[in-house]
C-alpha cells in the first residue's frame, strides 16, 4: 500500500474538512477531487455536469483520480459518486487507506441544505433525493480500512481518531 489516504463517503459526510485536519496533522499534501477537477477543466462541478452530463463528469473523475495516485503522502477527499466505478472502488483500494465516513440522512441534508453546487441534490426535494441516492449507492462506500460515524464529534476529534489508527496501521504493516 501508497502512503496515501483517501476519505469516501455520500455528500456532506464530511471528506474535505475532516481530510484537511488529517493532512495538517500528518504533514501530506491535501486534495478534494472536485476541487482539482474544476481547477482544471476552468469550470465549475454545475457546469460539467449541465455541460457534458454525469456520465462524462464520471469518467474525467476516474482519470484525475488516476493522475493523483502516481503520488504518494496525499490525503484525498472523493466526491462522493466516485464510488460508483468499480475501477475507481479498487484502485484507491490499493492505492491508498480508505477512509469510509458516514452520516445519516437528516445529518447530511443540514449539512447540504444551504450550498446550490451539488447538482444531484439541486432539487425541489433534496431529502428525498439524498435517501433516493443512499439506496441506490447502499454497500457502495463499505470498502474502507476504517468506518467511521460522523454525525457526532467535531471535525478536528474526528480526524485526530483517524491519524492515529492510520499511524498505528503503518506502524503495523510495514
Ligand atoms: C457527487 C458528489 C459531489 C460531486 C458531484 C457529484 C455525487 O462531491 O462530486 O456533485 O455523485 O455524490 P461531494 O461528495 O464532495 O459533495
Amino acid at each position: 500500500m501508497n502512503r496515501n489516504i483517501s476519505l469516501v463517503g455520500f455528500m456532506g459526510t464530511g471528506k474535505s474538512a475532516i481530510g484537511r485536519n488529517i493532512a495538517k496533522e500528518l504533514g501530506y499534501d491535501f486534495v478534494d477531487t472536485d476541487r482539482h477537477i474544476e481547477c482544471e477543466m476552468g469550470k465549475s462541478i454545475s457546469e460539467i455536469f449541465s455541460e457534458l452530463g454525469e456520465k462524462e463528469f464520471r469518467k474525467i473523475e476516474s482519470k484525475y483520480l488516476k493522475d493523483l495516485l502516481n503520488n504518494e503522502k496525499k490525503v484525498i477527499a472523493t466526491g462522493g459518486g466516485i464510488v460508483l466505478l468499480k475501477e475507481n472502488r479498487m484502485l484507491l483500494k490499493e492505492k491508498t487507506f480508505v477512509v469510509s465516513l458516514k452520516a445519516k440522512p437528516k445529518t447530511i441534508y443540514y449539512r447540504i441544505k444551504r450550498n446550490k453546487k451539488r447538482p444531484l441534490l439541486n432539487t425541489q426535494k433534496p431529502y428525498k433525493k439524498i435517501n433516493q441516492l443512499l439506496r441506490q449507492r447502499k454497500g457502495l462506500y463499505d470498502f474502507g480500512d476504517i468506518t467511521v460515524v460522523t454525525d457526532y464529534n467535531t471535525i478536528e476529534a474526528l480526524a485526530k481518531n483517524i491519524t492515529n489508527y492510520y499511524k498505528s496501521y503503518i506502524a503495523k504493516h510495514s
